[in-house]
């Protein structure tokens, strides 16, 4: 991976920072984009005192902004002459429903639209570096989830279930649909379930009940630790037998099948077509088209 540009979202904990740690000791330069200075910093030396000669940097941003995430990617598109990994990480759990300023409801704005936003944004530069690889981090909860059309937002009603379901389902849609418009590119995408990962993701939650903290605090012990997450997002960044493999979903470094209705190749295309007018404020902006 020497030589190679990494941008990792959500790297300041968790599953992103093992996996910018990982890239880190390959060799490659990561930029992890994060969204609270202090822990992007402290998990960035933690990653150089680990990593000899590590090159890693942060970028600020928050995916609740969607001015923030255009802002971040021009930063990005102008800094830098390539981009060969992306990875799609960052997320959060919301136990109540939260708007953005945009109006968008928190866990779909996070964990799918804003990335979105960003990749289509760094399209011109994942065109200009192909090969290269786009990996969306999503879950097995999008096999029970449902892409509500009708109120995206869950203004009607609203479960942390119901939303992380629609997000992950978005997920591993956006991917396929990415991977249909860039065959032939050089550039693959790819999806993952990092498997069940002891982390910090309910303490970003407003609204989780400490009995619900509780739980997961006594669930850890059996839960992965965000290393063995890394592993299979490690190898889909860097396989080289990979390097044509697109529009997979991976467990455990194997390709498996995703839910049927994952595989709607309509689906998906409504749902690029709502996310490009939920994101697009000018019709110059780049794209997959
Ligand atoms: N853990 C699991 O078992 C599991 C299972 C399936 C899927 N996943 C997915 O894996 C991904 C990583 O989650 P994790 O378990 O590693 O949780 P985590 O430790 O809480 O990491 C989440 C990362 O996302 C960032 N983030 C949250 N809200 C953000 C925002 N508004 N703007 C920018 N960054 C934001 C966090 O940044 P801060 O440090 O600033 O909070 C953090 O770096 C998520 O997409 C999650 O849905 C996890």
């Amino acid at each position: 991976m020497k030589s190679k540009v990494c941008l990792v979202t959500g790297a300041s904990s968790g599953i992103g920072k093992s996996v910018a740690a990982g890239l880190a000791a390959m060799g490659a330069q990561v930029v992890m984009v994060s969204r609270d200075a202090d822990r992007a910093e402290r998990a960035r030396q933690e990653i150089i005192a680990s990593v000899r000669n590590a090159k890693v940097e942060v970028v600020l941003v928050d995916f609740a902004s969607q001015q923030a995430v255009a802002e971040a990617a021009d930063h990005f598109n102008n800094k830098f002459p390539r981009l060969d990994v992306l990875i799609n990480n960052a997320g959060a759990h919301f136990s109540r429903r939260h708007e953005t300023t945009e109006g968008v409801e928190m866990t779909f704005a996070i964990n799918y639209l804003a990335h979105f936003l960003l990749t289509n944004r760094l399209a011109d530069l994942l065109r200009k570096s192909a090969p290269c690889r786009v990996i969306n981090v999503t879950g097995e909860y999008h096999r029970k989830g449902k892409i509500h059309f009708g109120d995206l937002n869950l203004k009607n009603s609203y479960s942390a279930s119901k939303a992380t379901c629609q997000a992950q389902l978005a997920r591993v849609l956006f991917t396929y649909e990415l991977a249909r418009r860039t065959q032939t590119t050089g550039i693959t995408a790819n999806c993952v379930h990092p498997g069940a990962i002891a982390t910090r993701i309910l303490d970003n939650d407003p609204d989780a009940s400490i009995f619900k903290k509780l739980l997961y605090k006594l669930a850890m012990p059996a839960l992965d630790p965000p290393e063995k997450a890394a592993e299979t997002i490690l190898y889909l960044a860097s396989a080289p037998e990979l390097e044509n493999v697109t529009g997979r979903y991976f467990i455990n470094k194997s390709a498996v099948r995703s839910s049927e209705k994952s595989y709607h190749a309509e689906l998906a295309l409504r749902l690029w077509h709502v996310s490009r007018q939920l994101t697009s404020h000018d019709h110059a902006e780049p794209c997959f088209v």
